[in-house]
């Protein structure tokens, strides 16, 4: 008997129908993937299957029985868990607090922190998280809260798992842990809704896959059954001849960023680059490997650091962000949500934040620009959307990264520091992104692409700088481009002294 089985699910809002009539059936122990463009309706799908929103229109039952969860307490109840793409720990409380939120053990009425402690510590070894279960989940990265959310919804008996984009932070080692945990649960019966716009990942671990578009059900096929370009074409509704944009030679421009001697902290190995006019320079290395620190120093969000940055041949002092943008260089940060969308304005005024002078005459705003500008940004990234006007709050996760990532490229600065630019960004739209930052580079900016993506890198930039263990391990320029050399050089600071 099927685990579950969903019937012409419906569900609208304001003017666009997120859900249209899908159907869904998931069997025991099987891994169904779930896929489509940013805004097809994938998250709406798991939000009414959990209890969070009712639909309006459709039936689902669970196990051969009629399901109307009423709430996401129904959901729990009848043996569904939940990681949703937005990330809902509580920061200020522990994670061993936060793993067991609503079944907190107690001894004589009180907290039993000894049994705490150690369920906690089971669930986070499984996951692969070494660290105290009484840490705040404020000092955590966001992989690890990611992996403290896995963990969370690994708890207590479970008969259907749903995961929406899991691993849009997690390095291929987590990766990896991950796969072999849902191996194991499918192999108990336990059934699987998988998310994810990483479409190797769906060769791996998926059993059968389900395309959705625009709200509607497309197709649903054996993994085995189908290749990478079958699947994008159902996705997206036509063909992607190439997975990245054509690299055109550009001439060498003078220098636009030198960096020397950077420290992030007084002990850490000086770092030192630079970034012409016109070129696209990638940023690889392992998660943790000083990447991100090292971005943040050279933007001047790193108080700590010491060393010089030069701009156009200028010093920058390295004392706040606002310096940093007055003298031309802006940075989209991986932390999207600390970016600061606002939520309940609209796509044009998020869009606008980083670029206000550009648009306003005589010190007012001039709507009429604004939105003429967001409009045309919002149709080249492909944000899903009823216009600019629409507020940010209303669109799918993809399609709020798009417009930070449009906010960044409106502020039209020499220099641009992007991290992770296409995490959790679909395929057709990832292409556009790409071509954007390339066009960008065509018009002479310079630019910094931070990526755990290796093939994205590859695709996309003129020469990659390899940070190891929070040095600067080697440099490949674009005619020695190799994925094996890049690897090797991410994992180099790791290996010194492990061998002999
Ligand atoms: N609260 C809401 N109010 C209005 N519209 C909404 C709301 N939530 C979602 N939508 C709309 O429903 C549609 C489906 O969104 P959904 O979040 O399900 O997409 P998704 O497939 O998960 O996309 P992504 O890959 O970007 O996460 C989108 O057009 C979105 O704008
Ligand atoms: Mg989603």
């Amino acid at each position: 008997m099927a685990v579950l089985e969903v019937s012409g699910l419906t569900k609208r809002y304001p003017g666009v129908t997120a859900l249209d009539g899908v159907d869904l059936e998931v069997q025991p122990g099987e891994v169904h993937v779930l896929i489509g463009e940013n805004g097809a309706g994938k998250s709406t799908m798991v939000r009414c299957l959990s209890g969070i929103e009712p639909p309006d229109a459709g039936t689902m039952t669970l196990h051969g029985q009629p399901y109307q969860p009423a709430s996401a307490a129904d959901g729990l109840k009848a043996g569904i868990r939940v990681v949703h793409q937005e990330l809902a720990l509580l920061p200020n409380l522990s994670v061993a607090e936060n793993l067991f939120l609503h079944r907190l053990p107690r001894r004589a009425g009180v907290v039993d922190r000894a049994t705490l402690d150690r369920a906690a510590r089971e669930l986070l070894t499984e996951v692969g998280l070494d660290l105290s279960p009484r840490t705040p989940v404020e000092r955590l990265g966001i992989a690890q809260m990611q992996l403290v959310e896995i963990a969370k919804a690994l708890s207590g008996q479970c008969r259907l798992l749903i995961m929406d984009e899991p691993t849009a932070t997690l390095t291929p080692k987590e990766t990896g842990r991950l796969f072999e945990i849902l191996r194991r649960l499918t192999e108990t019966g336990v059934a699987v809704i998988y998310i994810s716009h990483h479409l190797e990942e769906i060769f791996e671990i998926g059993d059968r896959v389900t395309v959705l578009r625009n709200g509607k059900h497309i197709d649903t096929r054996d993994v085995t059954s189908l290749t990478t370009a079958e699947l994008v074409r159902s996705m997206v509704g036509r063909d992607l001849a190439h997975e990245f944009p054509p690299v055109r030679a550009r001439p060498q421009g003078d220098e636009l960023l030198r960096v020397t001697n950077l420290r992030v902290t007084p002990a850490a190995p000086p770092l030192s680059l630079t970034v012409r006019a016109g070129e696209v320079v990638g940023v690889a290395g392992l998660v943790n490997s000083g990447r991100t620190e090292a971005m943040r120093a050279i933007f001047g969000a790193d108080r700590a650091a010491t060393g010089r940055i030069e701009l156009r041949g200028r010093p920058i002092r390295l004392r706040h962000p606002r310096t940093a943008v007055q003298a031309g260089m802006s940075f989209l940060t991986e932390d999207r949500k600390a970016q600061g969308l606002v939520l309940d304005l609209p796509i044009a005024a998020n869009m606008s934040l980083a670029s206000l002078p550009a648009i306003s005459r005589f010190g007012l705003l001039n709507r009429a620009a604004e939105a003429a500008a967001a409009t045309a940004l919002a149709q080249k990234l492909r944000v899903a959307s009823r216009g600019v006007r629409q507020h940010v709050r209303a669109l799918s996760g993809g399609n709020q990264q798009k417009v930070v990532l449009g906010r960044w490229l409106a502020a039209d600065t020499d220099l641009l520091i992007v991290d992770e630019p296409t995490r959790g960004i679909d395929v057709g739209a990832r292409y556009e992104i790409h071509q954007l930052l390339l066009d960008l580079a065509d018009a002479g900016k310079g630019l910094l692409v931070v990526s755990s993506d290796l093939p994205e890198l590859l695709g996309i930039c003129d020469r990659i700088i390899v940070f190891s263990r929070g040095a600067i391990a080697g440099e490949v320029p674009r005619a020695e481009f190799d994925a094996e050399r890049v690897l090797n050089l991410a994992y180099s600071g790791y290996l010194k002294g492990v061998s002999a």
